[in-house]
């Protein structure tokens, strides 16, 4: 292993964490990064407690055993499922690294960009059920009332490349309509999935534009810049040289072709089995 590549890690079940990883990127411009999709097992969404929190680990881990000191759950259903008990369990077997997650930065100031004090979730399945949104925003915010909408077929229509089909365009616009007529005094929407930021285009077509959709890289990412302002010991050991390397736990042409038709990135991924 390169000693000198000593990255942060950034995981999502799929292609949704690299719009995280985009916008912490433009915020850290030299840092050295490590991403892992677990593509082949994507999605995580509809997956129980325990087997999301069995596969977010194992990827953890991986991400530990190749150098990264710092991992980023850019995931919110592991970030639901998982965060806690790898942080207050398996941590400890780790003193020296961290992992952290997207709900938190997110749920501190979301509060304040309603004036309605009522604030729509999309997000999977998992972290619907979770509560994990309604619990945290009301820590932060208790004014404000949290409304929410599971959308389960937005993340296989993305990892499927079908999110820009007539089909799938129709499956979208149902959820949402449906969503909005149930709570119209929404006036803010999170995208509490990190996949949904690729539906962005679409969204705006067809949300009314008084309501404020809210992508969590914009958040995540001046809040990762602070967090390692504030732990300069953890900061100091990571590498600054620029670097991504991306893993996927699928097929590399499958992921490199997919990021390039989502994204417009050419990446060149490298395939890994998980132990
Ligand atoms: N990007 C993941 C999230 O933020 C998607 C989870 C899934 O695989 O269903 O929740």
């Amino acid at each position: 292993m390169n000693k000198s590549f000593s990255p942060i890690g950034v995981f999502d079940s799929g292609y949704g964490g690299l719009t995280v990883l985009n916008s912490i990127r433009k915020e850290l411009p030299e840092y050295d990064f490590l991403y892992l999709g677990d593509n082949a097992r994507a999605p995580y969404g509809t997956r129980s407690f325990d087997v999301v929190y069995e596969y977010t680990l194992q990827c953890v881990l991986e991400l530990f055993e190749r150098n990264c000191d710092l991992v980023i759950l850019a995931c919110n259903t592991a970030s639901a499922k998982a965060l806690r008990t790898i942080q207050q369990g398996e941590l400890k077997n780790h003193p020296n690294k961290r992992v952290l997650g997207v709900i938190r930065p997110s749920t501190e100031i979301v509060g304040q960009f309603s004036k309605n004090k009522t604030i729509g979730i999309m997000a999977t399945e998992g972290t619907v059920k979770s509560q994990s949104y309604r619990i945290e925003i009301q820590k932060f915010h208790p004014e404000v009332t949290v409304v929410q909408q599971a959308c389960p077929l937005w993340v296989p229509l993305i990892e499927n490349k079908a999110y820009n089909s007539k089909e799938g365009k129709k499956f979208i616009e149902k959820d949402i309509q449906r969503f909005l007529s149930q709570y119209p005094s929404v006036d803010v929407i999170v995208l509490a999935c990190t996949h949904y930021p690729l539906l962005l285009p679409y969204l705006k077509e067809i949300i009314p534009k008084n309501i404020k959709l809210i992508s969590q890289g914009e958040i995540v990412a001046p809040s990762l810049k602070d967090y390692l302002k504030r732990h300069d010991w953890l900061n100091k050991k990571i590498s600054k040289n620029g670097q991504v390397t991306y893993l996927t736990t699928e097929s590399s042409d499958l992921f490199n072709e997919s990021v390039e038709y989502i994204f417009g990135q050419h990446v060149n991924a490298k395939n890994i089995h998980l132990k």
